[in-house]
């Protein structure tokens, strides 16, 4: 039994005197190649990972949800037919759920339970959306919805962006919703539709935390946001998705200088997912690599996202033996970078890199070797009633 399974049974059974009758998980995640493409209706590349929210609970004979948290003091209490705003930040995705799947015409039912996370917050490794999704999957199986996971995916960027406010793209949810064990995911972000991808052999991922968490994020990214709405306005499109890199380069010497950096990472940062998936299909972890690093480049320098840490990981990380290689991830200005690397090289490349980083920067960096999972799930049903999993 993992570790926060054992952890959350126990602390329902010390609150509630009784087994939880739902164990659910749901994910975060890592984004391998693709970044800031999402709301431009382009292409990720995201995997599910070993870290993930934790929720154990039962469900409530009235229309009460009480959800207390191991890693937060307060609870969060609201009742379903009057789901207020509250200033804490968890407890609104909590409400932000109930509200946005009452919305949708879907009838829930109360419960009360206790959740914990060990994905850590700010790191851009989608700590809101394993929150989000681990409350979905609980509103769903407890009021026998069918389990979608592109659709619990929509409902829930929904409530991240209208009732926390938070006007982030689909990947996250995406991929907290839908990612499969050993593979990642390729999400075309304008249809939704997917395809699992499997690592190169003999590979492993390690998401390296500089430690290093930046405020303004929000503003900054709906900043990004705009610019790349004004690039694809010019070129006459919805979206950048819409314009090859041959029509950029024809006419991108009329465009403003910024403008045209925003547009080339994204245009050009699509072509590449689309060519790390070949890369990754054939086995060549070396061209998967030197993708990522393309990519990295392409944010620090085009798109303004990296940090200095940032950049200070990526290159030591690049340096290291066995690493084939790295880039942020995420949203940028802070948190982490991840890299790909040879899997019997990764505990001595996750040493030195942090012990580098340590010596050059004064910060201990956490590092992550992590594996790819499966998405949103319920792990322990003890409910004497026919399997909801839809
Ligand atoms: C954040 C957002 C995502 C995506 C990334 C950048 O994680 O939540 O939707 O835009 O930034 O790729």
């Amino acid at each position: 039994m993992n570790n926060l399974q054992t952890t959350i049974t126990a602390a329902f059974e010390t609150k509630f005197g009784s087994k939880p009758e739902l164990v659910i998980r749901a994910p975060g995640r890592v984004n391998l190649i693709g970044e800031h493409t999402d709301y431009n209706d382009g292409f990720v590349l995201p995997m599910a990972i070993d870290r993930a929210v934790w929720l154990a609970l039962r469900p409530r004979p009235d229309r009460q949800v009480v959800v207390h948290s191991l890693n937060f003091e307060q609870p969060t209490v609201f009742d379903l037919d009057d789901v207020g705003h509250e200033p804490d930040r968890w407890g609104e995705y909590v409400r932000g759920m109930a509200w946005v799947l009452q919305e949708a015409g879907h009838t829930l039912c109360g419960w009360e339970g206790i959740l914990t996370s060990d994905v850590p917050v700010g790191a851009g490794l989608s700590s809101s959306a394993a929150l989000e999704l681990a409350i979905g999957r609980t509103f769903a199986a407890l009021g026998e919805i069918p389990w979608r996971p592109a659709e619990m995916a929509l409902l829930s960027q929904k409530a991240e962006n209208q009732w926390v406010g938070v006007n982030s793209g689909i990947m996250d949810q995406m991929i907290s919703a839908s990612g499969k064990a050993d593979h990642a995911l390729l999400i075309d972000c304008r249809d939704l539709s997917t395809q699992l991808v499997a690592l190169p052999a003999g590979t492993a991922v390690i998401i390296l935390d500089t430690a290093t968490r930046r405020g303004l994020v929000d503003s900054a990214y709906n900043e990004r946001r705009s610019q790349c709405e004004a690039a694809a306005e010019f070129f006459g499109v919805a979206h950048l998705r819409d314009v090859s890199l041959a029509d950029f380069i024809q006419r991108e010497h009329e465009l403003d200088d910024l403008t045209r950096r925003r547009a080339r990472h994204v245009i050009s940062e699509n072509e590449r997912v689309l060519a790390a998936v070949t890369a990754m299909n054939a086995g060549d972890a070396t061209e998967t690599g030197r993708l990522m690093e393309a990519s990295h480049t392409s944010l620090r320098d085009d798109f303004e996202v990296s940090s200095e840490a940032l950049n200070i990981m990526v290159n030591l990380a690049l340096a290291e033996p066995g690493c084939f290689g790295a880039r942020m991830t995420g949203a940028g200005f802070g948190g982490c970078a991840v890299a790909l690397v040879a899997a019997d090289q990764a505990t001595t490349f996750a040493n030195s890199v942090a012990q580098k980083y340590k010596t050059q920067t004064g910060r201990k960096a956490n590092v992550y070797i992590c594996r790819a999972t499966d998405g949103a799930e319920i792990i322990d049903e003890r409910r004497e009633t026919r399997d909801r999993r839809g």
